[in-house]
């Protein structure tokens, strides 16, 4: 099995490369037809949803627009629970059907903060579609529209997503090996 270091600590195999294009591309074609002829505004939260955007958007057969906002409440391994301000976003939403692209959902407090901010901005439609959720952990008044994979509440890294800045790289996700002590 591969095990890799990330910063100090070692994570192991999880979702391949070929899962995850399989998957990306069924979201792109459903998303495609849900929003045929209406161009969707795709609203991607980074960090960590870049590599996820760059291949959804490629998997879109239909014309949409695409930003980039931030809103970051991570640090380290677990939620600190406090979410900075939405930033970048410049467009005019109203009247707008809006997609916001994540990487994962995990407490689900981002979106939640995210909907109630966009909803301010009168979209025609607000969607979410995220790569990744937690679905044990995730609260909050909202459902998810397009999801790549359920996960485990355990820590993962890769395709985008971090753990301390370090590990978007890869090209594949990887899970955090409990039984592995942090290195260092
Ligand atoms: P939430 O507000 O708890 O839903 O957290 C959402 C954000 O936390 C995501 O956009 C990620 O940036 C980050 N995050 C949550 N779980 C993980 C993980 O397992 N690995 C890396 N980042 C994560
Ligand atoms: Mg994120």
């Amino acid at each position: 099995m591969d095990r890799i270091l990330v910063k100090d600590r070692y994570f192991k195999s999880f979702i391949s490369e070929e899962e995850i294009a399989r998957r990306v591309a069924e979201i792109g074609a459903q998303m495609s037809a849900d929003f045929q002829g209406r161009q969707p505004l795709l609203l991607v939260v980074l960090n960590g949803s870049f590599v996820f955007a760059a291949d959804l958007a490629r998997r879109m057969t239909t014309p949409f627009t695409i930003s980039f906002i931030r809103v970051r409440s991570y640090d380290g391994m677990s939620s600190t629970g406090e979410l900075k301000e939405v930033i970048g976003l410049s467009e005019d939403i109203e009247g707008r059907p809006v997609i916001i692209i994540e990487d994962i959902i995990d407490s689900g407090f981002t979106m939640d903060n995210l909907l109630k901010t966009l909803r301010r901005k009168n979209p025609s439609d607000l969607r979410v579609c995220t790569l990744l959720a937690k679905p044990e952990n995730v609260k909050g008044d909202f459902s998810i529209d397009y999801c790549g994979f359920n996960i485990p509440n355990d820590f993962i890294v890769g395709y985008g997503l971090d753990y301390d800045g370090y590990g978007r790289g890869l090209a594949s996700i990887y899970v955090v090996d409990p039984e592995a002590e942090p290195v260092g």
